[in-house]
């Protein structure tokens, strides 16, 4: 439950955010009610809000985002910050500057906060470890993407309540998702029973030790659940066939209107997209009442606007 103590007497002493395990319950629900804040101010279209005035965000984003980019620059402009964008293919690290260094040049630049997206597991800490602006995670390899995982949760709970003993089945290529890990993390924070499913390949048994159980009847996975979210196959990150074909993996495992009728009345579907429609969540589905995937979209802008706030009030420069 949140209630104004989050708000009036926040525990939240971190510059940066890189994984959801290092946040305590409390640090979560804290994020939660500044974002049903931010969330209710946006809602009545109150314009910028000043909390980021003056302040300059970079993002810096080494893999394709369209969700995660736009929204971080989105509740930078609701807090009234500037934004200054950066990608790979146009900056000086294809002339071979170290991740290191093209941080420390942003920093001199006088900015003040780094979002980053990079392909390697551990690039944020290693980046928050060594810059004084906070620096937040936007995705890491196969590691983290806690921002994913807040507005997840804080989806759930909007729809669903408290997610104590609630089930959440996460289901496709678990072994690739950072968004999987940190929602493990999270969904087990907040009391939810977690069950992993998809082929073998992908949802290895090693995840029990998250405190997960894994399944790999799709049946079984999608009984009684109360979220169903779907992930999509991370191809990048393959180096190799985890099962034998697309069309396969679709039709053992992808949700579609027959699948549909193995869930309860009030199940949701969820998804962090991109989604490949068609293959791991059908468009019947994807865009039924049940889908509550443009909400994780939305409420992707109110909870990192909670996030850039409570990091920024926590360096030096700090209004
Ligand atoms: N959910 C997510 O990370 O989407 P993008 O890759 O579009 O940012």
């Amino acid at each position: 439950m949140i209630t104004e103590d989050f708000l009036t007497n926040p525990t939240w002493a971190r510059k940066d955010l890189t994984a959801i395990e290092d946040l305590s319950l409390r640090e979560i629900n804290e994020v939660f009610a500044l974002a049903e804040v931010f969330k209710a101010s946006l809602k009545r279209e109150e314009g910028k809000l000043g909390y980021l005035s003056g302040k300059t965000v970079v993002n810096l984003f080494f893999e394709p985002s369209t969700r995660t980019r736009s929204a971080f620059e989105q509740a930078a402009h609701k807090l009234g910050a500037d934004v200054i964008s950066v990608s790979s293919n146009a900056s000086s690290l294809v002339k071979g500057e170290s991740l290191r260094d093209t941080a420390r040049n942003v920093e001199a630049l006088m900015t003040d906060m780094i979002i980053i997206r990079h392909s390697a597991a551990g690039a944020a800490k290693y980046l928050a470890e060594r810059v004084s602006i906070p620096v937040i995670n936007a995705g890491d390899g196969a590691h983290a993407h806690p921002t994913q995982a807040l507005l997840d949760t804080f989806t759930m709970r909007e729809k669903l309540g408290s997610l104590e003993g609630k089930k959440v089945t996460i289901l496709g290529d678990v072994l690739f998702s950072r968004v999987a890990r940190s929602d493990i993390h999270a969904l087990r924070k907040l009391g939810a029973c977690v069950t992993l499913a998809g082929p073998s390949t992908l949802v290895p048994r090693e995840f029990e030790a998250m405190g997960a159980e894994v399944c790999y009847d799709l049946k079984k996975a999608l009984a009684d659940a109360d979220v169903v979210m779907l992930l999509r196959i991370q191809h990048e990150r393959q180096s190799s066939n985890h099962f034998p074909s697309i069309a396969e993996y679709a039709k053992i495992f992808g949700v579609n209107k027959e699948s549909e009728k193995l869930l309860k009345k009030g199940a949701i579907i969820m998804h962090p997209g991109p989604i490949n429609r068609g293959v791991e969540l059908d468009s019947y589905l994807a865009d039924s009442e049940r889908s509550v995937i443009l909400n994780q979209v939305s409420n992707g802008v109110a909870v990192r606007m909670a996030v850039m706030r409570l990091c920024m009030k926590n360096t030096r420069k700090s209004k």
